[in-house]
């Protein structure tokens, strides 16, 4: 058994010098250390032997192996350097070259917008809230005195969520109804003055959702920004004030807004909110205005807004002779279209990374 054990070594490290790749080390090691290698198979024959020299054949083996499994790990190393050493020496290797940069993604230009806004509002004292976007009929309508026969709730513009009542029947308007997709960020207005009372001045930005026909300018789903400023004293100059301001900071110069009457069931008086137009500013007759923008009027339509009605304060259980304020809502795809010279709102969504890495 000695000698067979010597053999072995001497075979195995003999094949070894041979070898010049790793799956022929690989191989090897299988031949001689694996379950049925022939070094496992003398160890076998180990039980078989007189006690007395059990010890000594028992030691001599496992020096084999480690003798063996020594050598094997050299060898790999040894191809290992081999082959980095061939990668290196075929080339000149220039070390200060830079790695492959990993692509890291970018912030949506709709994002980057609704950031901006969210800023600007921040450092005029602000609150940035949100809302759910899967809503009751309650919040979304009755709250903000949108009454059961408004047009607003016809079954073309609002995606009901089918067989889904609000679990929830308590309100007291009889029940929060079914669930839709929101339709405006308004219904927040109501979950603010419920949660934290008056006063409160708060933007709340947000995806809402409308059951129309889709072409360049319209859109199922869209982002507004609501504002809600609620406390004692507040009048429609403030509301000018903010949105001029807002404006002036965003477009980073000085931009005029100005009032037309609207209607709004959750205002009163409820106004439309242009601005001036940034190329001909708001005189609609410069020679190099193109304005697409105004059609050459002078002034941007804006948004919806109003001083707060008495009704949606009181769903949200302020007291209207004690607090009075304003709400307003913009669109902020369309500000973020405007901005950017975007003609077609569906690219927005569109998840082409051609139309967004412009930006
Ligand atoms: N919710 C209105 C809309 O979607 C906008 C609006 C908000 C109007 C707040 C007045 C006050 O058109």
């Amino acid at each position: 058994m000695e000698n067979q054990l010597k053999n072995l070594q001497t075979a195995a490290l003999k094949a070894l010098e041979g070898i010049k790749d790793e799956k022929s080390l690989k191989d090897l090691e299988v031949q001689y250390l694996g379950r049925k290698g022939k070094l496992t198979e003398i160890l076998r024959g180990l039980k078989n032997l007189p006690d007395e020299k059990k010890p000594m054949m028992g030691q001599l083996s496992n020096k084999t192996k480690a003798t063996l499994e020594e050598a094997l790990a050299q060898k790999l190393t040894a191809l290992a350097k081999g082959k980095l050493e061939k990668e290196l020496s075929g080339e000149f290797f220039d070390t200060t070259i830079p790695g492959t940069a990993r692509e890291i993604g970018h912030i949506h230009p709709l994002c980057q917008v609704q950031e901006e806004v969210e800023r600007i509002f921040y450092q005029m004292g602000f609150a940035i809230a949100d809302g759910p976007e899967v809503e009751s009929e309650y919040y979304n309508f009755e709250g903000l005195n949108i009454s059961k026969d408004h047009p607003a709730r016809d079954m073309q513009d609002t995606f009901f969520i089918a067989n889904k009542e609000h679990k929830d029947s308590s309100h007291r308007a009889g029940g929060h109804g079914r669930m839709v997709l929101r339709t405006h960020t308004s219904p927040v207005q109501v979950r603010m003055l419920e949660k934290y009372g008056a006063p409160t001045r708060v933007i709340i930005p947000g995806r809402v959702f409308r059951n129309e026909a889709t072409d360049a300018s319209h859109e199922h789903t869209f982002n507004q920004v609501e504002g809600l400023l609620i406390d004692k004293d507040i009048s429609m100059g403030h509301l000018k004030g903010v949105m001029a301001e807002f404006l002036t900071r965003l477009f980073g110069k000085p931009v005029k807004v100005r009032f037309r009457p609207g209607y709004f069931p959750f205002v009163e008086p409820g106004l439309e909110l242009d601005f001036s137009c940034l190329l001909c500013e708001g005189t609609g007759k410069k020679e190099d205005c193109p304005c697409r923008v105004c059609k050459k009027t002078g002034w941007v339509e804006f948004m919806g807004a109003g001083m707060t009605h008495e009704k949606v304060l009181e769903a949200g259980g302020v007291d209207p002779k004690k607090y009075q304020g304003w709400a307003f809502g913009f669109g902020l795809t369309r500000l973020t279209m405007m901005r950017h010279g975007i003609t077609d709102i569906r690219l927005l969504a569109s998840g082409d990374l051609r139309f967004s890495r412009q930006f």
